[in-house]
């Protein structure tokens, strides 16, 4: 049986809730990209340039280490990644994810949440990470979407 895995990174909890409803909506396993160390609010301050998402953000070849490895990455044919839109594109911390397994023969499905943006050139910069993958285009979903609105839209890419 084909098995999906919902993975997620949320830094104040608004695309964890999206994961988590995603997860139900179509029946695949949940697991958070957790970092290794949190980010504080401090870090998360895009006003700031000498703040850690800035810094990283301005950096394309950073990758922030994440606290714990999925280690039954192997039974999962398509896996959902969903994160928080930072400066128009993926946080690194993707690229961190998406680099520590292979993904040979599996479809990645992105999903975000944001302020207003789209996904603009996100996957510009995630393709490389996903060698041997294929890598749908994605979308930007509502902070409060529900389970049908999901399920319909995962069903519309013909899962
Ligand atoms: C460092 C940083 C950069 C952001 N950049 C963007 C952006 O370019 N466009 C946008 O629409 N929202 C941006 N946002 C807002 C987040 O994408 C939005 O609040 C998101 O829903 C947060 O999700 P989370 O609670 O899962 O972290 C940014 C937020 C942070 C902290």
């Amino acid at each position: 049986m084909s098995r999906k895995l919902v993975a997620y990174f949320s830094a104040s909890g608004v695309t964890a809730k999206v994961a988590q409803t995603l997860a139900d909506a179509v029946g695949a396993d949940l697991f958070e990209i957790a970092p290794k160390i949190p980010y504080t609010k401090a870090d998360l301050n895009w006003m700031d340039k000498n703040a850690r998402s800035t810094i990283e953000m301005s950096n394309h070849a950073s990758r922030p280490e994440i606290e714990s490895k999925r280690d039954n990455m192997s039974e999962y044919d398509t896996i959902f990644v969903g994160f928080p839109i930072w400066w128009y594109v993926a946080p690194t911390i993707i690229n961190t994810f998406l680099e520590s397994y292979d993904l040979t023969g599996k479809t990645i499905v992105p999903f975000a949440t944001s302020g207003g943006s789209g996904m603009g050139k996100t996957n510009e910069r995630l393709a490389p990470s996903c060698k041997g993958a294929k890598l749908l285009d994605g979308k930007v979903l509502k902070s409060h979407s529900n389970n049908p609105e999901l399920a319909a839209w995962v069903e519309s890419m013909g899962f």
